[in-house]
């Protein structure tokens, strides 16, 4: 049975190659980008499924949402469905000047960790969508069937909230009906080191707009008496948190689950540390490390977070002596079991009006959300991954939770009936997803395809209908 996975490193380079293909098509799914660059995302996606023996392929649209991508390779009677998920939409490149290489031209360099692929999409997640070809294209090479049924869904939407995925299923309930997920979007514990995924956490994301003025007027002409937009949207932003960072909207951490004796203990027991963790995340030596739960791991993955991830007044460019009519800025905060993500945004929409200094007009806008997620790590799906990442890198996989949000895992997983969930990826901790020059480590990028191809056989071997 190792074959494939021999024919696999063997033919690595095409895999690699394909995976270039996919980072070449800047498919961005923010709004105001080309909604022809996600078209081509989808069929560039749909031509590689193809050429790696998947059947009934498909570009699935619901109303105006970015294509769906599907294909199935249904040749294991008796044995168990998969589907594997990933997705081809992207985060916009960001600032442009601080890519060491052009975001939608992959490149190949050598960095501390061995050879890196760089390019936007690269490890978010279009590394996903190799991982599912590679694996089923290992078998069809050395001449077998896939062990196990397959059915690939890959989505245009994921960085942008997932909002269509309820009508989707709705519509294609039946065609998606599988025993277990895979899901290749998340990060592994370290360079060569492997994690299976047991936790997400969900979240909320906010927009906030103060108005002082109908218009924007000069601060030497009129500034005193009246009131500034910016301070008080400062103040309000500001009044979010405590000295140490901990959300301070009592609506919110009200809803938190605490931690229990158990659980506190487990966190413990993982290994932390702080000099690799201040490396990884980039922060600058000066910082301090904001500590709440008993460790930061802990609070990573299990406690909730807000961050501000855009401010806007004036800019850089047009900073002239002036009082702005208006501040506006984008709030998240990730959420933990038991917060519930309507209750989180309607306590921070009223958090923030009552914070607003000088009878200002304050607008937000919700955008919706995700619950937290957890794994029943129990049964064969999870026993199979666990084999088939020893085999693929040599190295036992950690289970470890994640600080991001995944919107495909939940409703999926209720939709086919709490079918287990297995969450594995290409990212490592240098992979800088979302922020300038994000890569992948090309030998994980091996390990993990590899991986994969032993979690067909290694499902197969196990599973008792
Ligand atoms: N691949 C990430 C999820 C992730 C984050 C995995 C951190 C491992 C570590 C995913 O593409 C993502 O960024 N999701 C969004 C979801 C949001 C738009 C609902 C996120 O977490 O911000
Ligand atoms: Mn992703």
């Amino acid at each position: 049975m190792e074959q494939p996975a021999e024919l696999l490193k063997k033919n690595f380079k095409s895999h690699l190659e394909d995976l270039m293909t996919l980072v070449r098509v800047p498919s961005v799914s923010f709004p105001g980008f080309p909604e022809k660059e996600m078209i081509r995302g989808a069929e560039s996606v749909a031509a590689l499924l193809k050429k790696r023996g998947l059947e009934n392929v498909q570009i699935l649209r619901i109303g105006s949402g970015n294509p769906y991508v599907y294909g199935e390779r249904l040749k294991a009677p008796g044995k168990p469905t998969v589907l594997l998920y990933a997705h081809y939409d992207v985060q916009p490149p960001g600032r442009e000047e601080l890519w060491k290489s052009p975001a939608f031209e992959p490149t190949l360099t050598e960095s501390p960790q061995g050879q890196r692929l760089f390019g936007r999409g690269t490890a978010d997640d279009k590394g996903g969508v190799v991982m599912h070809t590679a694996a089923i294209s290992s078998y069809l090479e050395a001449g077998q069937e896939v062990p196990v049924n397959v059915k690939v869904l890959i989505e245009g939407e994921e960085e942008i909230g997932s909002s269509n995925l309820e009508a989707f299923i709705a519509a294609h309930r039946k065609m998606l009906d599988a025993d277990v997920m895979v899901l290749t979007d998340t990060n592994n514990f370290d360079c060569g080191v492997p994690a299976i995924t047991v936790s997400l956490r969900g979240i909320v994301a906010m927009e906030v707009e103060v108005r002082a003025l109908t218009k924007t007027v000069h601060s030497g002409m009129w500034s005193g008496p009246v009131p500034d937009p910016v301070m008080a949207l400062s103040k309000m932003l500001a009044s979010l948190v405590d000295s140490n960072g901990r959300i301070a909207v009592p609506g919110v951490m009200r809803e938190v689950r605490p931690f229990s004796k158990e659980e506190a203990q487990e966190f413990k027991r993982i290994p932390f540390d702080e000099a690799e963790f201040r490396k990884q995340s980039g922060m600058v030596p000066s910082a301090t490390l904001l500590q709440d739960g008993p460790s930061p791991l802990a609070q990573l993955w299990r406690m909730p977070s807000l961050t501000i991830n855009a401010i806007q007044a004036s800019s850089r460019k047009m900073a002239s002596n002036i009082i702005n009519d208006t501040a506006w800025a984008r709030i998240t905060i990730r959420l933990v079991p038991d917060m519930n993500p309507e209750t989180v945004s309607k306590e921070l929409a009223l958090y923030l009006k009552s914070r607003c200094p000088w009878g200002l007009e304050v607008e937000t806008k919700g955008h919706g959300g995700g619950e937290a997620w957890a794994a029943d790590v129990k049964g064969p799906a999870f026993e199979a991954v666990e084999v088939a990442l020893k085999k693929g890198y040599g190295v036992a996989p950690y289970k470890i939770g994640c600080g991001g949000s995944i919107g495909f895992v939940k409703p999926f997983a209720d939709a086919l009936g709490g079918a287990p969930a297995i969450l594995i990826g290409v990212e490592d901790p240098y992979t800088n997803a979302h922020g300038e020059n994000e890569s992948i480590l090309v030998g994980d990028l091996e390990k993990s395809c590899v991986s994969e191809c032993h979690f067909f056989s290694e499902l197969a071997a196990r599973w008792k209908k």
